[in-house]
């Protein structure tokens, strides 16, 4: 019989986002990320600047006001992660908690409070993988000076992060710099996240200063004698051709080089994909000048990058786009849920990342979203995320035996918390939470994850 056994030191955990899962964004010291902004000033009305039409989007009405109640709870969460057995938890801390005006005071409170969390984690064997930003930039700094678009990102960002390194690094070995700086692309070109612009060179200069951050985190983290590995988080959606011509074929290359490339490339070879913005001359004209030197001057490699796996994309040749490319429709349908769950496209997405860039990989997220049912029973008994998992933990088994250096494995997440866009309509958690009130439940995905992490194997 073919077992699916986990190598020994593979890290199997959850994961979870600040601005998502700890609620308490307006308490004890903490000020507003763009995240919050946007939530609590334009929830239920339409994305500022956009107009009505199929691709208007709502700012949810939801906020991330409580969150999954961590904040107050984290003690309680930290003791169930035991019991199910992980071995490592993924976090993210909070910039406005720790820096409300962005740069310059250090909030105490928030140290104390991370360095609980960080405690309780290491006295119940759970290894802290800890993400510098997970999308919640202070939003004093937009409203500064268009944050991940300013000049000044890159230095605010590293001295943010060297306040993080300064109380944190004794006792937090893994760290990463970004979670998704696609977020770049989503919130300055695409208008779809916060701060909804639509402008190709913001959007660009954003995604040049990320990378620019990211480089000087992880310079200062090993300037200041660190051992640690340091790394970065990434969107990965793995492209196929809509069909087999030629245009099709060249289109999902293309497409793909947009989507990962244009963000993987600069962070692991300090390099653009020129193949890319030679194909595509909107993008190339706005690319900020004399980014090559730039990314030359501070270019640091990194340790491992982590891939944010959900579904895979179709797509097709379109000389009307800029891109050149479109989407089209998946073969699957996935009523219910915000992705489609296709378990193949994980191995495809760590191939293809090996491939190009030779760095040891984790599965940093994955995890199946539900429409929320309002039926605790209906939530919590979810035999459709046990397979979700099951099948996905197979393919990261079969990767690792095929020789692909996949680290391990991160469940997203570990109790249902607040999702950009869609506020509390989906539930993607292994633990059920009473949105008002806090109040816990392990559903019967849980209970099988344990199994796997207290057996070191998937069934
Ligand atoms: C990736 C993001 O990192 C996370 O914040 C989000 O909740 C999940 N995708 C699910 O959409």
């Amino acid at each position: 019989m073919y077992e699916f056994l986990l190598p020994e030191d593979f890290l199997i955990g959850t994961a979870h986002s600040s601005f998502q899962s700890e609620g308490a964004w307006d308490r004890d010291g903490k000020s507003m990320s763009m995240m919050d902004h946007f939530s609590v000033v334009y929830g239920g009305k339409p994305i500022p600047g956009t107009v009505n039409t199929k691709n208007v989007r709502y700012v949810s009405t939801e906020t991330p006001a409580q969150g999954c109640h961590f904040y107050d709870n984290y003690a309680a969460y930290i003791e169930d992660m035991a019991k199910t057995g992980q071995n490592v938890f993924r976090m993210s801390l909070s910039w406005p908690r720790i820096i409300p005006t962005g740069y310059g005071d250090v909030n105490q409170s928030a140290i104390e409070y991370y360095n609980k969390v960080i405690d309780k984690l290491l006295e119940n064997g759970i290894t802290p993988f800890v993400d510098l930003c997970h999308w919640d930039v202070p939003q004093c700094l937009y409203e500064e000076d268009g944050a991940y678009q300013s000049d000044r990102f890159p230095e605010w960002f590293e001295a943010y992060a060297r306040v993080c390194f300064a109380a944190f690094g004794d006792r937090v070995k893994l760290w990463s710099t970004f979670n998704e700086t696609g977020v770049a692309l989503a919130g300055y070109i695409n208008g779809r996240f916060p701060p909804y612009e639509k402008s190709r060179p913001r959007g660009l200069r954003a995604i040049l200063n990320s990378a620019l951050a990211h480089f000087r985190a992880v310079r200062a983290y090993r300037q200041m004698g660190f051992d640690g590995k340091i790394g970065a988080v990434m969107a990965i959606v793995p492209i196929t051709p809509a069909l087999m011509t030629e245009t099709d074929i060249s289109a999902a290359e293309r497409m793909s080089l947009y989507r990962f490339d244009m963000f993987m490339r600069p962070l692991a070879e300090g390099k653009f994909p020129e193949e890319f913005l030679d194909q595509c001359p909107a993008y190339r004209q706005a690319m900020p000048e004399g980014y090559q030197e730039k990314l030359d001057a501070w270019f640091e490699p990194m340790d491992f990058v982590g891939l944010n796996y959900y579904h895979s994309d179709r797509t097709t040749y379109d000389p009307d786009k800029p891109l050149l490319a479109r989407g089209v429709e998946n073969f699957y349908a996935a009523p219910g849920q915000k992705y489609q769950c296709y378990p193949v496209g994980l191995m495809d997405a760590v191939w293809y990342t090996w491939n190009r860039y030779h760095l040891p990989i984790y599965i940093s997220e994955n995890g199946m979203s539900r429409e929320d049912k309002h039926d605790e029973e209906l939530d919590c008994n979810d035999d459709d995320r046990i397979m979700y998992i099951r099948e996905h933990l197979r393919m990261v088994v079969r990767c690792i035996r095929m020789g692909l250096p996949v680290k391990g494995y991160f469940y997203w997440d570990d109790a249902d918390c607040f999702e950009q866009q869609s506020g509390y309509d989906y539930r993607f958690g292994l633990t059920w939470v009473d949105r008002e009130t806090g109040r816990r439940r392990w559903k019967k995905s849980r209970h099988y994850f344990a199994d796997v992490c207290h057996n070191r194997m998937v069934d």
